[in-house]
């Protein structure tokens, strides 16, 4: 059986120039239509001829498009002319990568040689690299823990050579630190993927454990610890207990912790909404609103995939993953709405909707976080089907009050090639969490949902420095796009680590 440990990674190469023609291998030459140069380039290296067949077979270098023919000069050769976007900015060429990565699968072929040469690609070579060799990876993808022999379509590509201009042509540690970067993606995903009959907060709990030592034998200082419900009780959880008591699984709080090797440059917390299934509890979803709620822990799933990177890139900062997990189910021992539940810091919350149950697991953790004396706190939740509404299916929404750091955030976003939008905290609408039995009710009006979600978890950071990302949109695939295919994307496990690695 294939497993994530046997699906290794690619050897990468970077080269100025086209390697020697070999067996199973494809040559992707990747031309930029906006440039509308590309077919113009297709005659100087391969002459009139191809450009005609390639403009009667109607290829016109459009994202996608693509043109294969052959060659004999230097020994047999199969080239494939593929169209590419915005190939200076990252998420422009991790997708032509991605796209050349599939072709080459599609292929069959053993080694895929991607060149990217006389294109514009933006002025840091090392973060271009890093999204070439993420997008080469990703093209790999799959979940297949449940798929049968015959549904399997193991790919055969073990190579790839990037032949490119510059220092781009010596990314070897950026390519390298692009397939870690992959591997965290891979894994975030797996967690999302798994059903939520398979990936329960005893799994999550297990998958953090297990990740702990595997990476304490690579070397490096990352722990794991979990509490347990008794241990959730003596702390005074309510709110996240109140949520998980609906299910048979019992719940799992989890916390890693890496710390790293050089003097750390301060204590960062990254929380992970951990809701392993959404039914909405009594205030139950419709069928079609519960459909990828098994990927509610979207989250959670980041933070834990993050962490393999973190600990892999040596990244400079004490981290601490931290997921609240539980499943929202009915029973008769859910909670109801008008039910009152005190949380760790001591505030009550009246609950008028029992589908906003990841607000209440993400304030026990928030002020679990706020309880290790962070420099920063940043939650990441699939948390509205508001924020979908306000920016669509592909794009995060940020909370904060803190300028400096929303503009760090969205940098990293845009260097890793994940849109982030931030939104506005407005107290004014504080008021639609009023309650008249409690400090707080957990839900406001429909209008402005997204915010309110945001400013009911204000409440809870306890006044540290504090982030808050709506992931809702781009865990959640449902059309690909991007370098995502249907299902988890893994989102935002590249935006952590560029952050991590810019400084925060
Ligand atoms: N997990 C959902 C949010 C969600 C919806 C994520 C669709 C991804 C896709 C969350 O727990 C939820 O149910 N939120 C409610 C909040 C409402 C009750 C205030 C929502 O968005 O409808
Ligand atoms: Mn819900
Ligand atoms: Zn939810």
């Amino acid at each position: 059986m294939m497993c994530r440990f046997m699906s290794a990674m690619l050897v990468l190469d970077w080269a100025l120039e086209l390697p020697a023609p070999q067996p199973s291998q494809l040559v992707v030459v990747a031309l930029e239509k906006d440039l509308d140069k590309g077919l113009d380039k297709v005659s100087e290296r391969f002459g009139a001829e191809v450009r005609a067949a390639a403009e009667s077979a109607g290829f016109k270098a459009a994202t996608g498009d693509s043109f294969r023919f052959s060659t004999t000069d230097s020994g047999f050769r199969q080239f494939l002319l593929l169209g590419a976007e915005n190939l200076g900015e990252p998420s422009g060429l991790r997708k032509l990568a991605f796209d050349a990565g599939r072709v080459a699968r599609e292929a069959g072929v053993a080694s895929l040689v991607l060149d990217i040469r006389g294109n514009q690609t933006g002025p840091n070579a090392g973060h271009a690299a890093e999204r070439i060799a993420e997008g080469i990876e990703l093209s790999g993808y799959i979940y297949d823990r449940f798929l049968g022999e015959d549904k399997r379509k193991p790919s055969k590509l073990e190579s790839a050579t990037i032949v490119a201009e510059g220092e781009l042509a010596r990314s070897e540690s950026a390519g390298a630190r692009g397939q870690i970067i992959a591997e965290s993606i891979r894994r975030a995903r797996d967690l999302g993927n798994g059903p939520a009959e398979l990936v329960t907060p005893t799994f999550l709990a297990t998958t953090a454990t297990e990740l702990a030592e595997e990476l304490t034998h690579a070397g490096h200082d990352v722990s794991c610890e979990v509490f347990d419900l008794e241990e959730c009780e003596r702390r005074g959880m309510g709110l996240y207990l109140a949520v998980a008591r609906g299910s048979e699984q019992p719940p799992r709080f989890i916390h890693l912790t890496y710390k790293p090797k050089a003097q750390s440059k301060g204590r960062i917390c990254l929380i992970g909404k951990g809701v392993t299934f959404d039914s909405g509890g009594y205030s139950i979803k419709s069928s079609e609103g519960m459909m990828h709620m098994k990927l509610d822990m979207g989250g959670a799933a980041a933070v834990i995939g993050a962490m393999y990177g973190i600990a892999k890139l040596e990244l400079p900062y004490e981290v601490h993953v931290i997921s609240a997990a539980a499943e929202n189910m009915v029973s008769g021992k859910a909670y109801r709405l008008g039910d009152v539940f005190r949380a760790s810091n001591g505030k009550t919350v009246e609950i008028n909707n029992t589908d906003a149950e990841g607000r209440l697991t993400m304030a026990d953790a928030l002020v679990f976080a706020a309880g290790l004396d962070p420099d920063l706190v940043i939650d990441f939740a699939t948390l509205t089907g508001a924020c979908i509404v306000a920016l669509g299916p592909h794009i995060c929404g940020v909370m904060t009050r803190d300028d400096e750091l929303a503009g760090r955030w969205l940098a990293a976003g845009e260097l890793a090639g994940e849109d982030m939008w931030r939104l506005p905290l407005p107290k004014p609408l504080m008021r639609m969490l009023d309650s008249k039995i409690a400090d707080l009710r957990n839900t406001g009006e429909r209008y402005g949902g997204a915010l309110t979600a945001g400013l009911f978890l204000e409440q809870f950071n306890e006044g540290k420095r504090w982030m808050h990302v709506d992931i809702a949109g781009p865990a959640i695939v449902e059309k690909p796009f991007g370098v995502n295919i249907e299902g988890s994307s893994g989102v935002p496990v590249a935006s952590i680590l560029a952050f991590l690695s810019q400084g925060v």
